[in-house]
């Protein structure tokens, strides 16, 4: 009999519901909440109460594009943690009630696995997916990771941030420069027009394979506060080559590890995931980088690079294959690792 998973991402301020048969994406729906553009970032109240409007059309859009009666669902996965707890909940409630109600068992979901499963989740049969093992550079708005990925469960952090992420590194200093909320793709998208040797700006010297992000954050800053004291118009004037320069000195700091972690495990595949995987600097760069170096690149599809529910209904899939259910009492976590 087929194992349809019916996967649900509810972890910060994107609603996902995604469909998935024997391993193949039916649908794939999202509901992104404008409601945090004015604030600047996400506000988790907010978030939860926008959660609580869009789950029900969501998941009922993704059956229908599916072609799926809620009858034939085998299990549901959702997103336990990491997140915002009030979201999670939301997502982790309307799960229970789905299991209980049509009888079927629940699978939870660890959203980082999710984002590195990311890539097994095929639309059509022959679609490529990664051989075990690969590393993975898990890139978004909460996480920097290096992890050497063995299996669908078996995961090693090899490195990670011990401040901000990058992400949130694209995000501040889009924010000092005027730009909306989330600042990674305005920053993208002024880097292409950009020089990014004009500006120099600190990079860390963390010795292993960890990241820091807070000291480039902090010349940017300064950078700017020196600039605007002679000139008001520096940062309108400079846009470009301020995000060039930025999206360039990110790139490296992610690359400087990478290349350490491809040496030191001497694993031949390399994968990226998480929302700062659809930066077109990044993307470009890991694709040259194992080009030069005879490594075999995983770069998802844009739609599955930000949170989204296919990765949620993969990693599912893989649990529920291995009848790993969850009980009805799971809570949602707030913080949680590989
Ligand atoms: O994985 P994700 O959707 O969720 C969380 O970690 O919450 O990642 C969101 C992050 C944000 O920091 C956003 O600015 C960044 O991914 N991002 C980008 C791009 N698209 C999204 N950063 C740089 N360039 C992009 N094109």
């Amino acid at each position: 009999m087929a194992v349809v998973i019916l996967g649900i991402e509810s972890s910060c301020d994107d609603t996902g519901a995604a469909v998935i048969r024997d391993g193949i994406l039916l649908s794939n729906v999202l509901a992104s909440q404008k409601v945090h553009e004015e604030y600047g970032g996400v506000v988790p109240e907010l978030a939860s109460r926008a959660h609580q409007q869009n789950i029900v059309p969501v998941v009922d859009t993704a059956l229908k594009r599916a072609g799926v009666d809620k009858s034939e669902l085998s299990a549901v996965a959702f997103t336990r943690g990491p997140g915002l707890l009030g979201s999670l909940l939301v997502g982790t409630s309307f799960a229970k009630g789905l299991s209980l109600g049509l009888r079927i068992p629940m699978v939870d979901v660890n959203h980082l696995h999710g984002h590195v499963l990311s890539h097994f989740v095929r639309e059509k049969e022959d679609d490529p997916v990664p051989e075990f093992p690969f590393i993975c550079l898990l890139i978004s708005g909460g996480n920097s990771q290096i992890i050497l990925v063995n299996g669908y469960n078996d995961m090693k952090v090899l490195g990670q941030t011990i401040d901000d992420a990058a992400g949130e590194a694209f995000d501040k200093c889009a924010k000092v420069m005027g730009l909306p909320y989330p600042g990674g793709p305005h920053i993208d998208r002024l880097a292409a027009e950009g020089d990014p040797t004009r500006f120099k700006f600190a990079k860390p010297r963390i010795p292993g394979l960890d990241y820091s992000f807070s000291g480039l954050k902090t010349s940017f800053l300064y950078t700017l506060r020196d600039a605007i004291r002679t000139n008001p118009d520096f940062i309108e004037e400079n846009k470009a080559d301020l995000a060039a320069s930025l999206q360039a000195t990110i790139i490296e700091i992610l690359l400087d590890k990478l290349r350490k972690a491809v040496k030191q495990t001497g694993v031949r595949t390399v994968a990226i995931g998480g929302g700062v995987s659809a930066n077109s600097g990044v993307r470009a760069a890991i694709e040259e980088y194992c080009l030069k170096n005879s490594l075999t690149p995983f770069i998802p599809k844009r739609s599955f690079t930000t949170d989204n529910a296919a990765m949620v209904a993969m990693a599912g899939y893989f649990k529920y294959l291995n009848r790993e259910f969850c009980p009805y009492d799971a809570a949602p976590y707030a913080r949680v690792t590989i």
